[in-house]
């Protein structure tokens, strides 16, 4: 009796430490930053108390002596004045729209720290309207033209002027059909014969978006792996599903989704060793900065922001990962949705000279229309079995397949096989070399900036400790070139950008960071630097938090919910003026 007893004892504690190990090893392909703990980082965010610079503040956030101070306050209202000026009605077309678009609302808040944002929003009058584009130019209400950036989110890879003949012509092939749905227009057998060549793989659907191909990739994989868990790699973008956004943005819990380490052996141990795990998402233009999540101006509180993009290593990085999924049974899936056809014609896959067994495309594929699609092997893309005629994967979405968009994807398609296009890829290097140009440009005169760059997607990163990068941005603006809400984290330049279009560019960067430079916004002492900065802003936290506490306001502990009779109440007058 007393050795059963030990022996189940003793089996008990095996079993309790080989999970422990398990877990274990989990902890360990988790990335150290709060990125690699999104349920710490929700709590934490959620801990972060609201305050904001008054006008004193404002200009000296970092101690700098009076007189550059004052250098910078008459920089500011020059800085104001001109955007103000300049583009009149895009801003009050774009203030019409305060409190009324929730979008808006969100990016114009965001576009700079939270300390600073309100303030910057009450003096640069910045608008969200443009007239049309042409070229590599966009043009606003007022007849300002900017170089574009923005990409678009990335769907413009070939110029605008390519999509708008896309959907045009691809509108004219599907005019007798109309938008009629449910049935499908001829052109989708076209559509589907290419995407499967492009992508090597069996089957396809067509989406709406790319967060939805996503879902359904996710999908299927767990169906036909009958197991629990998807994993996603630290900083990753995949959409705003909640199953891959794990953290703050996202109010739910995550309950079957691991964050793992990108480029780690830690994670492939757990890849080889956990047996909930259907499949793993990679969204390769993580190479450019593994395990950190898109840079964004609003997070730009210091200067540690860093990026490099070297594709042997993260192309190495895939073939093992390739290898581990294949031994293991987990669905590789590549989220194309972003970088799809704009390093290669096929794509990351042949970029990367990876195979994956589910690929997401979106964007751009379907020549400047809402789209995502999802290819897959046979195996795992089927939505019901055929031994188990009630177990199904049900998929459906009213505009799937819709006629106009499916059209406009013909054309892109279609051009992308043809020889102008085609040519566009083949000078793809050149931007490696016009990065380099510039960081020896900007370090030849001593400015703090740097770019990184995968190919076209480039990210500008700062070399001297300061709380005012952010501010880089409005210069930029200013000198005539578009950014999209997330600043001078992400410029997307367009394939047909010519070697001319780009000197303008890099001239107008490099005039920018001048300026910036002689208004005092990097004034620095040796004192300054990243970790003192966030110990400052720590420290700010605190007082607020305590400030807060001790008013005895509701913030402090949680968010009043207004009572259901106020939430038509009248507008806050506080919502600030929009950029
Ligand atoms: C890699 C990736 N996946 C998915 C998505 C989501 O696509 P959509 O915005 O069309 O839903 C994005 C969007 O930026 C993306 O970059």
């Amino acid at each position: 009796m007393v050795t059963y007893a030990v022996i189940a004892s003793g089996l008990i504690v095996l079993y309790l430490a080989a999970k422990l190990y398990v877990r274990l090893q989990l902890s360990r392909a988790k990335h150290r930053s709060l990125a690699g703990h999104s349920r710490m980082a929700r709590r934490l965010a959620a801990w972060v108390p609201f305050y904001e610079y008054d006008d004193a503040r404002f200009f000296q956030a970092d101690s700098a002596p009076p007189e550059v101070v004052a250098q910078r306050r008459g920089a500011f209202t020059r800085l104001s004045q001109l955007l103000e000026s300049r583009a009149k009605q895009t801003a009050a077309a774009t203030s019409g729209l305060v409190g009324k678009v929730s979008d808006l609302d969100f990016t114009s808040r965001y576009r700079v720290p939270f300390q600073f944002s309100g303030y910057v929003r009450r003096h640069f009058k910045t608008g969200s309207f443009l007239e049309s584009s042409g070229g590599v130019m966009v043009k606003d209400l007022d007849g300002n033209q900017y170089y574009d950036l923005t990409g678009s989110y990335g769907v413009n890879v070939f110029g605008y002027d390519f999509y708008k003949v896309c959907i045009e012509r691809g509108s004219a092939r599907v005019r007798d059909l109309g938008p009629v749905l449910g049935s499908y227009h001829p052109v989708v057998a076209y559509n589907v014969k290419r995407l499967l060549e492009i992508s090597g793989l069996d089957e396809i659907s067509f989406h709406m978006s790319g967060t939805e191909a996503v879902m359904q990739a996710v999908r299927l994989a767990r169906y036909h792996t009958k197991r629990t868990h998807l994993v996603r790699f630290c900083g990753a973008y995949h959409g705003w599903w909640g199953d891959v956004q794990p953290g703050v943005g996202n109010p739910v819990t995550e309950r079957e989704t691991y964050t793992l380490k990108d480029m780690s052996e830690a994670t492939l141990k757990v890849l080889r060793t956990r047996r909930d795990i259907a499949c793993v998402l990679v969204n390769p233009l993580q190479a450019l900065h593994p395990n950190a999540a898109a840079p964004q101006d609003s997070t730009l509180i210091n200067s540690s922001r860093r990026a490099h993009f070297d594709k042997a290593a993260y192309s190495n990085w895939l073939k093992r990962l390739r290898q581990v999924c294949t031994e293991r049974g987990i669905v590789l899936i590549f989220d194309e949705v972003f970088l799809g056809f704009r390093l290669a014609p096929g794509g990351a896959q042949e970029y990367f000279g990876v195979r994956a067994d589910m690929v997401t495309y979106g964007k751009t594929v379907a020549g400047g229309l809402p789209i995502g699609v999802l290819c897959g092997r046979g195996q795992f893309m089927r939505r019901f079995r055929e031994d188990r005629p009630a177990d199904i994967c049900l998929a459906r979405g009213t505009f799937n397949s819709h006629p106009y968009v499916m059209g406009a994807m013909t054309e892109f398609l279609t051009q992308l096989e043809k020889g102008p296009v085609r040519a566009m890829y083949e000078g793809l290097d050149v931007w490696d070399e016009r990065a380099t140009a510039l960081n020896e440009r900007m370090a030849a005169e001593g400015l703090p900036v740097r770019v990184a760059n995968l190919s076209t997607i480039w990210t500008i990163y700062y070399l001297q400790p300061s709380r005012y990068n952010w501010m880089y941005q409005y210069y930029v603006r200013a000198a005539g070139l578009a950014l999209s809400f997330v600043g001078t984290g992400r410029l997307i330049f367009s394939l047909n950008y010519t070697a001319a279009d780009y000197g303008q560019v890099a001239d107008r960067l490099v005039a920018a960071a001048r300026d910036m430079q002689h208004d005092g916004w990097w004034w620095s002492e040796p004192q300054l630097t990243n970790k003192s900065i966030n110990r400052r802003i720590l420290k700010e936290m605190l007082q607020a938090r305590w400030a807060s506490v001790s008013a005895g306001r509701p913030s402090a502990r949680r968010p009043a919910v207004p009572p259901i009779g106020s939430i038509n109440s009248p507008r806050s007058k506080n919502s600030g003026a929009l950029q």
